[in-house]
């Protein structure tokens, strides 16, 4: 009788890679499922015998336990007879349902003193979903608990074969497959690690991105492992035949690589906005917007006056005023955009916002401010344009700031020039309005040798 469902990760085929934890989960198992495409592959022999050395290793020989195959389904993630290393097992359908209905057949038929059943799964179960899926969808309908056991995955034994790190401090991993690759790589998305290419699609790449850094692996964490590591351009034809090479020898092959991209090729990274700390005039502060400013957004935008004036008139919703405040800690470190709440000094309350955008050519930023109602003719938007655009000049490499406003909106047209902006000119139906039509927009700009404006006129 059934009482429990483990999707055990078992690493790359070497026992070594087994954790602790998974040798332990697997000394608990009475019956092993492994799916059967019943194909007679060099691919599923050696996957078979890895997976018999590693029981073999593991199980001790007084607990008795079985391995029981289970028709294999074409879908959910791999075609019939697919290989673990070839694009058709990582391309299949969807059918999860007739997976389970498989694997909840044969479990029905097992003994009455069979309690614990393991799915071993290649690598780690997080990796590639058909284990946990398929444990999780048994368990519910059987009513038994499940569990799921991490493994040493393809990515992790690249990186260390290579003795690389997967990513770098502020930039992110990619984690993709062959067929995807050509559309979706960018040297902007970091490190790039690629699974289930039985046709090196990085090929296509090397015009491209020459010199992106390939480093790639065959048979990692086995005795066979192959690895070869270089510009791409330089090492894309060793690849090849390394890789043919070792299919003549196996009749199969497995791989897995990485594309890095060089210092120069990482994509125009922004420099973060420096701290801000005490940012004040005596009247009104500045401070970086937090994720729990989203109530200040959202009444700033979506008052009357500000909708009017606004670049599309379009309210926000609470969700988007809190994703927006959510993600300006991110904008300020990533250096788009630094976002502030104005501070009403007297009251200590959020009296609006004002942001300094880049946008355009290098070292030019975009301002927007807005106050709340309750807060507005007291000067306080041209006092805080004022601390942001010294703040700005001073502190950044930045020597131009830009904004614009509606031509009737004339209370902000003094904003800027209270700070020192001088008007540039008016583009002729630039700024939508709610009703759809659109109105002219008069610009200004402050560039770091213009004289800083007096403070607090409006
Ligand atoms: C669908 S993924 C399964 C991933 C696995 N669950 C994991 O944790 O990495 C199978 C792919 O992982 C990579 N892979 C798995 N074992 C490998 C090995 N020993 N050497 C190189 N690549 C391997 C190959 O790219 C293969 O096509």
């Amino acid at each position: 009788m059934i009482t429990r469902i483990r999707a055990i990760g078992i690493g790359l085929g070497n026992p070594e890679h087994l954790t602790g934890q998974a040798i332990r989960a697997l000394q608990t198992v009475d019956v092993i499922l492994v799916p059967d495409d019943g194909e007679a592959t060099e691919a599923t022999a050696d996957l078979a015998a890895a997976r018999q050395a590693i029981c073999a290793a593991f199980i001790a020989a007084d607990h008795p336990y079985r391995i029981v195959e289970v028709p294999e389904v074409v879908g959910l993630g791999r075609e019939a007879g697919a290989a673990p290393g070839t694009a058709a097992y990582g391309h299949g359908g969807d059918e999860c349902a007739e997976v389970v209905d498989r694997y909840a057949e044969v479990i029905d038929g097992l003994g009455a003193h069979e309690q614990t059943v393991g799915l071993l799964d290649w690598g780690d179960p997080a990796r590639h979903d058909w284990a946990v899926r398929v444990v999780a969808a048994l368990s519910a309908r059987l009513g038994v608990e499940h569990d799921v056991i991490p493994g040493i995955s393809a990515p992790q034994l690249l990186a260390a074969a290579h003795r690389i790190p997967l990513g770098r401090i502020g930039s992110s991993i990619h984690l993709t497959t062959g067929q995807r690759l050509v559309a979706e790589y960018d040297s902007a998305l970091g490190d790039v690690v690629v699974v289930l290419d039985e046709d090196l699609h990085c090929g296509d790449l090397a015009d491209l991105y020459p010199n992106v850094e390939l480093c790639w692996g065959a048979f990692l964490g086995s005795a066979d492992e192959v690895l070869v590591r270089g510009r791409l351009a330089d090492v894309i034809d060793e690849v090849r035949r390394v890789r043919a090479e070792a299919r003549r020898r196996h009749g199969w092959v497995i791989d897995a690589y990485l594309l890095r991209p060089p210092g120069d090729e990482r994509g125009p990274a922004l420099p973060a906005w420096p701290r801000m700390e005490s940012l004040s005039d005596g009247v009104v502060s500045l401070r970086p917007i937090t994720a729990a400013d989203w109530a200040v957004l959202l009444e700033e935008h979506n008052d009357e006056e500000s909708l009017r004036w606004d670049f599309t008139g379009e309210p926000l919703t609470e969700r988007h005023a809190r994703r927006n405040a959510a993600r300006a800690p991110r904008d300020w470190s990533g250096g788009r955009a630094a976002r502030c709440v104005i501070v009403d000094e007297a009251s200590r309350a959020a009296a609006g916002t004002i942001s300094a955008v880049r946008m355009g050519p290098p070292d030019v930023a975009l301002i927007g401010y807005g106050v709340l109602p309750a807060f507005r003719g007291r000067g306080l938007a041209t006092r805080a344009l004022t601390l942001l655009a010294d703040w700005v000049m001073r502190e950044t490499p930045i020597g131009r700031l830009e904004l614009g406003h509606k031509i009737d909106n004339v209370v902000s047209g003094k904003v800027a020039t209270g700070a020192g902006f001088l008007a540039e000119g008016v583009h002729a139906g630039r700024l939508r309005n709610a009703d759809g039509t659109f109105s002219d927009e008069v610009s200004y700009a402050r560039i770091r040798a213009s004289a800083p404006g007096p403070a607090a006129s409006t």
